[in-house]
């Protein structure tokens, strides 16, 4: 069983993109510049935006976070999106999910600016995905797929069973594992709520990728030896003996599944830091498709 360390390749990525940024400003081109609008206090929201920041000054973008109680009303948040989509000095944009249910998802995702779209929610970004035109990839799923590149994983002809329709990882990985790429080029079933004998697929599965969030639903008795094994997984649960109250788990029993696979990602430090890395490659092309 491998590992497969997300955060290692992550650093990497983040080193090379330090370099460019410093070659581009060199060059006399404009730094990269993040924006990112968090609503509310989510205690995972903030570790995930904190942490975005936090690699913008590693790397050396500009970044403006922008923070609104979540008594913010649609219409002044939308206005706010407005602001940042005419900013031209703001290369991306990103309003960090999930939003206060009086505020349409779908509103704020089509009012953001598509070239500034480096989450790749936008219907044009999902529909130039489809169709394998350029466009910005969202962050985890692309982030999976520059794991499974990085390792030199076979992907082609494979089983690929992900596990979780969301709009933000399970539905885009399974079009990435299905398009005619490397990676790619799987054979790919997508199961969900709705889907009946879930072991039954999952056991047939060469890869499988589970976003669900929830914690420890991938078990032995579902994995077939050797299987490749990504745990896009991040629920907080209560743990008194760490000094935040809780621990970060995985959608898989890690324990009992991590013996019986070739290659597995853990949690923390596996998709995570992909998902800060691909951010960044996707702001700095932002930038780039300005030059
Ligand atoms: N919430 C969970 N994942 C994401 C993400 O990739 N981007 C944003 N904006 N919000 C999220």
């Amino acid at each position: 069983m491998q590992l497969l360390d997300g955060k290692a390749l992550s650093d990497l990525i983040k080193s090379q993109i330090k370099e460019k940024v410093s070659q581009r400003v060199i060059d006399g081109k404009k730094q990269p510049h993040l924006a990112a609008i968090l609503v509310g206090n989510d205690g995972g929201s903030e570790t995930y935006v904190g942490s975005k920041i936090r690699s913008c000054e590693e790397i050396g973008y500009k970044s403006t976070l922008l923070r609104f109680e979540d008594t913010i009303t649609e219409a002044e948040l939308l206005d706010q999106i407005k602001k940042v989509n005419a900013n031209s000095d703001i290369d991306g944009l990103i309003v960090q999910l999930p939003l206060p249910k009086h505020i349409s998802v779908e509103k704020v995702i089509e009012s953001t600016d598509p070239e500034k779209d480096v989450d790749g929610f936008h219907p044009v970004n999902i529909g130039r995905m489809v169709q394998g035109l350029p466009c910005f990839l969202p962050a985890t799923p692309n982030g999976i797929m520059k794991i499974l590149e990085h390792y030199k994983i076979d992907t082609a002809g494979k089983e690929c069973v992900v596990i979780g329709r969301s709009d933000i990882v399970g539905t885009p990985v399974s079009i990435l594992m299905s398009r005619n790429t490397n990676p790619g080029n799987a054979t790919v079933t997508l199961c969900h709520s709705k889907t009946k004998n879930l072991k039954e697929h999952v056991l047939n599965a060469d890869i499988i990728i589970s976003a669900t969030g929830k914690p420890n639903s991938v078990t032995a008795d579902m994995v077939k030896d050797g299987a490749v094994v990504i745990d896009v997984g991040t629920t907080r649960v209560p743990d008194a003996s760490k000094k935040n109250g809780f621990r970060l788990s995985g959608d898989v029993d890690f324990v009992n599944v991590s013996p019986k696979c070739s290659y597995i990602t853990p949690v923390p430090g596996g998709v995570g830091p992909m998902t800060i890395a691909s951010l960044m490659l996707n702001t700095l092309q932002a930038a780039s498709n300005k030059d």
